[in-house]
């Protein structure tokens, strides 16, 4: 169900991290997710999550193909989205295939191999914030090995492009 993005969801959801993070003793991350709805809108996703990590100070779990897919949903930019979030909390990419129900709308599946412009998205992810750890997403209608080896050779080979690109610092 979607989370309200509000000033209240914001204190609310920052708070639950910080007790997870004070019982744990250590910072964890939180992933962007997909969503259909956006009840109540207060504020811009982005604005949302930049709240929500700077008032948890928390890391982010960065999920590519979410991105891709809500700002076809949700009519917003993915590339300014992107570069909008802050640098030094991205620890750990995802990436994913997606149902295309129409032009316009996307579901988020992981059941499909991942998109050209989606692989385009992680090019540019890894540009901006460096080579991170990715994981690929596949849940179901799991192609044989080799296929998804392939697209594990993708996000390899897009790392290495990017195996020199500092990361940028907390902005
Ligand atoms: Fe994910």
């Amino acid at each position: 169900m979607p989370l309200p993005f509000t000033d209240e969801a914001v204190h609310y959801v920052a708070g639950r991290i910080r007790q997870v993070q004070d019982f744990l003793e250590q910072r964890i991350a939180m992933e962007n997710i997909s969503y259909y709805a956006a009840p109540g809108q207060h504020m811009q996703e982005i604005a949302f999550i930049r709240a929500v990590l700077e008032e948890a100070d928390c890391d982010l779990l960065l999920d590519v193909n979410n991105i891709y897919v809500n700002s076809i949903n949700h009519r917003y930019d993915a590339e300014e989205f992107l570069v909008a979030l802050p640098a030094g909390r991205v620890r750990y990419f995802h990436i994913a295939g997606h149902y295309v129900e129409a032009e316009d709308i996307r579901i988020d599946t992981h059941g499909a191999a991942v998109c050209d412009p989606v692989f385009e998205l992680l090019d540019n992810a890894y540009s901006h914030f460096g080579p991170v750890p990715t994981l690929l997403e596949r849940d179901f209608n799991i192609p044989p090995l080799e296929e998804l080896l392939t697209e594990v050779d993708r996000i390899v080979k897009l790392q290495s492009t990017h195996s020199n690109t500092e990361r940028l610092k907390i902005v």
